[in-house]
């Protein structure tokens, strides 16, 4: 099949679809800030959404948000709808990357990948589901290859901090890192904070098909990937972390799946030595985990029914014990709220060779910064974007669907982000 041309006088270097969702808005404020950083009129972007109405109104907010009236004018609109195909490819021939900030995924994602496979759009999400994430790798992956698009999943907070730290870990150690885990915690300021309803709904389909995860993982043929030196232990359900001094359990994002691809390329690609990896979330004390085990076993409970997935999405607050909301966290409580995931890591320093004996050097590196959802995620997709745009020579020689750690591994990722609030750190 032709290659399809991806930067050839496209009209604009970014399109933010999904501009009027909870997310959508501080991604439109957080390219808006990181175009003003460079010459003017040097990156074109706009919106694009299903209601003009909406698009228009997150531009105003965000005109007197960031005290720039000129974005009401200057930003164009485009109207673009998952069900309507033609409007998806009109939207995509226009862009160079699309910023696809449209959930939960698993419903509305595959139309915009295949749009933008289709017609030479490269594609960002910030989906933090395996099903889609994988499905997508499975289904478009040679396809895109074929048209040199690159599609980069999970570009939020799931899962470029966790995928980005491990291949962060992995450079600063001097030698072979053999394993790593990451214990995420989670800080919030005197107002609190909470998760907007989108990522609610993700979760809740989420954990209802994962059956359907497991076969399409089958699908893939994959052998495991081998392991160096000592076997990394999995913890139990809920422990005591020493290394966070709090009660912790196992992180049921998407980033033990998106790191675990990322170690699979490097081994495929690079010929490396996978980094093993097992990634819990502080969860503090007593009194939290009384509440998270009652929430959890109804989540359990009810996710596997019709009439209980309905009783979930339409309360989130009440089953979730506040964590999720329908109105998302306030501005007050974003700006109180940060992030820290510590990563300890293990291998064989340099001149041990790692097929003898056991592992014999340690690691400890941070990855830390604002509001995991709001800000850090529109922080790290629009770096994400960026880093696209101008590095093309560091990214994998053929298009296809990757891994943040896949695509980004030879580029300027981490440093971009440092300098826009998302620090890493060695300890
Ligand atoms: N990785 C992370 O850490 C992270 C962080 C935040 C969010 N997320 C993910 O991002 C996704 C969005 O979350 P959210 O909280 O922003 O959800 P949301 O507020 O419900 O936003 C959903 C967006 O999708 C749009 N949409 C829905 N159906 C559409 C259709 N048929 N055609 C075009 N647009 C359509 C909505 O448009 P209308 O405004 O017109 O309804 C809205 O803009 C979720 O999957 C969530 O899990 C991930």
């Amino acid at each position: 099949m032709a290659r399809v041309e991806t930067t050839s006088n496209r009209p604009y270097h970014l399109v933010i679809f999904g501009a009027s969702g909870f997310t959508g808005q501080f991604v439109v404020e957080e390219v808006a800030r990181t175009v003003s950083e460079g010459p003017k009129g040097t990156l074109k972007w706009a919106v694009a959404g299903r209601s003009k109405q909406k698009l228009e109104n997150v531009l105003e907010q965000a005109a007197g948000v960031l005290s720039k009236p000129e974005l009401r004018s200057e930003v164009d609109i485009i109207v673009a709808d998952v069900g309507e195909p033609d409007t998806l490819a009109a939207m995509c021939k226009q862009a160079v990357i699309v910023l696809n900030c449209v959930g939960p995924y698993r419903f509305y994602g595959e139309p915009v990948v295949k749009a933008c496979v289709e017609n030479g759009a490269h594609h960002i999400d910030i989906s933090g589901e395996p099903q889609f994430l994988e499905g997508m790798e499975l289904n478009y992956n040679s396809q895109a290859a074929d048209n040199g698009v690159y599609v980069i999943g999970s570009c939020g907070f799931d899962s470029i901090p966790a995928d980005m730290g491990v291949l962060y870990t992995r450079e600063q150690f001097k030698g072979t890192l053999t394993a790593v885990e990451s214990f995420l915690t989670v800080n919030t300021g005197p107002d609190g904070g909470c998760i907007h309803d989108g990522t609610w709904q993700s979760a809740v389909y989420g954990f209802a098909d994962s059956d359907k995860l497991r076969s399409l993982r089958r699908k893939f043929n994959h052998k495991p990937l081998p392991t160096v030196g000592s076997r990394l232990k999995r913890r139990g359900a809920l422990f005591y972390s020493n290394e966070i001094q709090q009660y912790a359990l196992p992180f049921m994002g998407s980033d033990p799946s998106v790191v675990k691809r990322t170690q699979r390329f490097l081994v495929e690609e690079h010929e490396a030595t996978p980094t093993q990896y097992g990634a819990y979330a502080g969860v503090g004390g007593i009194g939290n985990i009384i509440k998270l085990m009652f929430a959890g076993m109804m989540f359990w409970f009810l996710v596997k029914f019709s009439f209980g997935r309905n009783l979930l999405i339409k309360h989130p607050e009440f089953f979730s014990f506040g964590i999720f909301s329908k109105a998302g966290p306030s501005r007050k409580q974003m700006e109180g709220s940060s992030f820290q995931f510590a990563f300890y890591g293990e291998g064989y320093k340099e001149g041990q060779d790692p097929s003898q004996g056991k592992p014999n050097g340690k690691i400890n590196t941070m990855v830390q910064g604002p509001e995991c959802g709001y800000v850090a995620t529109p922080i790290t997709m629009v770096q994400a974007a960026l880093t696209i745009l101008n590095e093309p020579t560091a990214l994998p020689k053929k298009g296809g669907i990757y891994t943040p750690g896949a695509a980004f591994a030879r580029t300027t990722l981490i440093d971009r982000l440092n300098k826009h609030g998302v620090k890493f750190s060695c300890i």
